[in-house]
């Protein structure tokens, strides 16, 4: 054990931690064909996969509100975001229309990140339904399913990612999970893909490349993690959405915000109704607040706020935003 932790291990990842992604992932069928690449966090993993496959002039399919980084990943990779705005009327989902809209024949990848990153917003299984039939329309194009958050859930559904929905899709699917969020250990760096043999060979080719294995003390924390009591996650579940509710009952008071509660992760994403998102977000930190602008996310309007911090400072930080907004609020009305 002391000499695989001390020197170097497999580039793909220790085989108890692929065993151990595997054993989880057998729950979810669909995916029982899958292989396992082990990087430092998702986010490499995704690098190493847009790496691995863009060449130039390839697009990605980036629905928005969006993660800022994959547009930085994909034109770093030679490729070219095509942002697809998904909107708070539409649930800030990726709608089928939407998607066929924007596939064409140079699409090589299609993100879709449920829970998402920064809106929250998750899939029925009638809409992820409605998805895979287009997909279906264009064998060539693979999908980056991101399901980071999907442990941090608060709807009663049942849980379907897109591989469950889909299992005739598998083959262009890339699972991507890791401990980052559901076991609150983003600084081990851990994370996985899941897919089909050929694409995770091209990611893990890419990965003996840059910085060769994830360091083996992580992984055997990881698998601590998804082989510990699971108990923790419900527990942690009911605390994030006791923290959410604090945070929307304070935040629904402003006049000058409109906020939807959504079913996942630990953001909310409400659009303030001058629509100016950088002078707000510029604003609060005087006060003692931080906030991401929406516009980071290729969604203007709207600002992101994190309720991963305990309810006390939550809810001060959210009362400063109310009060801020509101005094932003008088000096709107004298200037006009
Ligand atoms: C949607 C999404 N995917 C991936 C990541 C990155 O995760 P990791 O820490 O495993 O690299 C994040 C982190 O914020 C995220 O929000």
């Amino acid at each position: 054990m002391a000499r695989r932790v001390l020197g170097y291990s497999p580039v793909g990842g220790l085989p108890e931690l692929r065993r151990a992604v595997r054993h989880a992932a057998d729950r979810d069928p669909g995916l029982e064909c899958a292989q396992v690449a082990v990087g430092c966090g998702a986010k490499q993993v995704i690098f190493n996969a847009f790496l691995a496959t863009l060449l130039p002039g390839n697009e990605v399919i980036v629905p928005a509100p969006y993660r800022a980084s994959w547009s930085a990943m994909i034109r770093m990779c030679g490729g070219l975001p095509v942002v697809v705005d998904c909107p708070a009327e539409s649930g800030f989902r990726l709608t089928p229309e939407a998607l066929r809209e924007a596939t064409t024949g140079r699409t090589r990848w299609v993100v879709l990140n449920a829970p998402g990153n920064p809106s929250g917003a998750t899939f029925s299984h009638d809409e992820l339904a409605a998805v895979a039939e287009v997909l279906r329309r264009h064998p060539t194009v693979t999908v980056l399913s991101d399901e980071i958050y999907a442990h941090i859930r608060y709807d009663d559904r049942e849980y379907a990612g897109l591989a469950q929905v889909a299992p005739d899709l598998r083959e262009r699917i890339l699972l991507v999970d890791g401990v980052s969020k559901t076991y609150a250990m983003t600084g081990w760096r851990v994370g996985w893909g899941l897919g089909p043999p050929g694409l995770v060979r091209a990611i893990t080719a890419v990965q003996t490349q840059n910085c060769t294995q994830t360091a083996a003390v992580s992984q055997l924390a990881a698998v601590a993690a998804l082989e510990g009591p699971q108990g923790i996650l419900a527990e942690r579940r009911a605390v994030y959405h006791r923290r959410r509710d604090a945070a929307l009952a304070i935040l629904r008071r402003s006049p000058h915000l409109d906020t939807m509660a959504l079913d996942g992760a630990f953001y909310l994403f409400p659009r303030h109704a001058t629509g100016d998102d950088l002078a707000v977000a510029d604003a609060l930190p005087e006060a003692g607040c931080a906030t991401v602008p929406g516009s980071a996310f290729g969604a203007p309007g709207h600002l992101r706020l994190s309720f991963a911090t305990d309810i006390t400072t939550l809810e001060a930080g959210c009362r400063t935003v109310v009060d801020v907004l509101d005094g932003l609020g008088v000096l709107d009305e004298v200037a006009s």
